[in-house]
């Protein structure tokens, strides 16, 4: 898979792309990540890609010229375009299960007040990461690339991501290591058990009692589920 962001900030991604699984997945060849600015698209004086809004308010906006000839310069007839954007569509896990589909991701980080509204037509998603408003795309860009990146083949064992939160609409089991008591607080007999049934027992137990408690959105949607299967 390859991964081009757009970004009029390119240092952000620095340690991103350097650190812990994204890098090793890299250096394996598993994804490549270009880091593209869209200053290099300007053809104004001092590389200028962003101006004060029509009608007037407060804030810079991304211009189109740039924006769109960055996106042209990478995109080929296997790219989504995604822009970030806080009025998208809701990302979430099951997202990030199609994405991992595509071959080649372009992602634009808006930034200031947003982006020139026609950019729209040059977009085929527009994701936001939540209801609140960050300074710039180039946050929910780093969070959709590492949650892409963990699910290509190869990047961490199927079993860890097949396991956990969201992958079932269930949260994931509790998880503990060494060493068995820590201020008295001691780890679940059954764990140390070595018997492999009870554990299972006991974890699928706990997944139905915290995603009850915490996320009963989610526990509605594993009982539909259930219900289908059967
Ligand atoms: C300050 S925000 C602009 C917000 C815009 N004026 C609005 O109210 O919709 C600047 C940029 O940050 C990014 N951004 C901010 N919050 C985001 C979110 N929750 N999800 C995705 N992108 C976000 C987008 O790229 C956005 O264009």
């Amino acid at each position: 898979m390859r991964i081009d962001i757009l970004t009029l900030f390119p240092n952000m991604f620095e340690g991103f792309l350097t650190e812990s699984i994204i890098k090793r997945a890299i250096n394996d060849g598993l994804v490549e990540i270009n880091i593209i600015d869209f200053r290099k698209f300007s053809h104004l004086k001092h590389n200028q890609v962003d101006d004060t809004p029509y009608g007037g308010g407060a804030g810079m906006v991304l211009m189109c010229e740039p924006v769109v000839e960055a996106i042209e310069s990478v995109k080929d007839e296997d790219s989504l375009v995604i822009l970030t954007t806080p009025q998208g569509e809701k990302y979430t896990e099951g997202k990030a299960m199609d994405l991992k589909k595509y071959k080649h991701l372009i992602i634009v980080c808006g930034h200031y007040e947003g982006y020139d509204e026609r950019i729209l037509n040059f977009v085929d998603l527009e994701l936001s990461i939540g209801d609140y408003i960050l300074t710039g795309g180039e946050i929910p860009a780093m969070a959709i690339t590492d949650s892409v990146v963990r699910l290509i083949d190869g990047v961490i064992t199927k079993e860890s991501y097949e396991e956990e939160t969201f992958s079932n609409n269930l949260l994931d089991y509790p998880t503990y290591t060494k060493p068995a008591t820590f201020r008295g607080l001691s780890v679940p007999d059954v764990l140390i058990s070595g018997n492999h049934e009870k554990i299972k027992e006991y974890r699928l137990n706990e997944q139905i009692k915290k995603t009850k408690l915490k996320r009963p959105d989610l526990w509605e949607a594993y009982n539909e589920n259930q219900k289908s299967e059967k």
